[in-house]
């Protein structure tokens, strides 16, 4: 922009220059260079200081446009830092490096589809509580039915602190906790209906179907005269709301020691409708959980009497529900902070 006063003009290209070596652009705003023409209004004569100060604001907006383009334009070109640590720790202030606008982000792909199925949950009258990220021996095996040095503890894969603590390698771990806390309500009447998503983490050979940080959605109803029957039903009315269209189920028979008996729930291929595509691997069918009656000892453990309530589980796996939804084909996407996958669920 052109300036009809020399002076507004020589401090415009001066602070033209400045502002391309600045790093922290918005500095260019506190510059003594421009911070000076305002005070330099007080001493002009009466007749000029209008015309004089119209000039400094347009040099002013103009720099303010400039500062906003350039916090627009900062895209994947920033720094790493740690997160976890307290800002000041990170850098120096000179250092620190610019954030990304706001405006710039987006929900991540799997807590959009996650806060879809929580909604359909509530609506089906299921509570959501939150899991835990650290936990113990017995939340996550012995609450849940492992005896001590069983072969099944081995198949969880499980992250130990040397102190004994656990990376929840699956949120069966809140179950007992979910049962103690709504037992008194059980007992007077209302039945159990919790659904618990967690981040679980297990020791897994890495690939493009295995992650060690995922996602986890369990599930736990406790009633009276509760059956397989309810679980069936329950579960393939939550699959038909969430892919929005009827759908086939069948289980077969599994082992889990918190559960008998114990099943893979699997779905009619919501893609093909049981014709064969890649989905399904051509198979029509789509294996998408584990679940069961729990187990009496599962309740006892937790307080509730086994011989006047039963109840049934589930632990279903969100990464993979997005997966297909989406047909994203690398598991390691989602923990991999990539923007360019993250922008596509804008
Ligand atoms: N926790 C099991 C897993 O991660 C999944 C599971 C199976 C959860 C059966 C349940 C259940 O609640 O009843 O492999």
């Amino acid at each position: 922009m052109a300036y009809e006063n020399q002076e507004v003009a020589n401090a415009a290209e001066a602070l033209q220059r400045k502002f391309e070596k600045l790093e922290d652009k918005r500095a260019i705003l506190r510059d003594a260079e421009l911070t000076g023409l305002y005070e330099r209004i007080k001493h002009l004569p009466a007749d000029q200081r209008a015309g004089f100060g119209k000039e400094v604001n347009q040099l002013k907006q103009e720099l303010e446009a400039m500062v906003r383009e350039s916090e627009n334009s900062v895209q994947a070109d920033v720094s790493a830092i740690d997160v976890t640590a307290p800002f000041a720790a990170n850098t120096l202030p000179e250092q620190r490096p610019q954030l990304l606008p706001a405006s710039d982000g987006s929900i991540h792909p799997l807590s959009q589809e996650l806060s879809q199925v929580l909604d359909i949950f509530y609506r089906m009258g299921f509570n959501a509580e939150a899991s835990r990220e650290i936990d113990d021996d017995y939340h996550m095996f012995t609450s849940l039915n492992f005896p001590p040095d069983h072969p099944a503890r081995d198949d969880y894969d499980t992250f130990m602190t040397e102190e004994g603590l656990i990376a929840p390698a699956h949120t069966s771990t809140m179950q007992n906790r979910v049962m103690k806390k709504y037992k008194a309500d059980l007992e007077s009447g209302k039945g159990i209906r919790a659904v618990i998503p967690g981040r679980v983490f297990r020791n897994e050979d890495l690939d493009a179907r295995h992650e060690h940080t995922f996602y986890q959605l369990e599930g736990v109803y406790v009633d009276e005269g509760i059956n397989a029957g309810h679980l069936i039903a329950t579960l393939k009315t939550f699959l038909e709301a969430y892919f929005a269209q009827d759908l086939e189920v069948k289980t077969q028979p599994f082992y889990f020691p918190f559960t008998e008996p114990s099943f893979e729930f699997a779905i009619s291929c919501p893609f093909c409708r049981k014709k064969g595509c890649q989905v399904c691997s051509y198979s029509g069918w789509i294996e998408l959980l584990g679940c069961g009656m729990i187990h009496p000892n599962v309740l006892k453990e937790a307080g509730i009497d086994s011989r006047k309530y039963t109840g049934f589980a589930w632990g279903m796996g969100i990464d993979r529900l997005v997966m297909m939804k989406y047909s994203i084909e690398d598991v390691r996407h989602f923990e991999s902070a990539n923007l360019k996958f993250l922008r596509q669920f804008k």
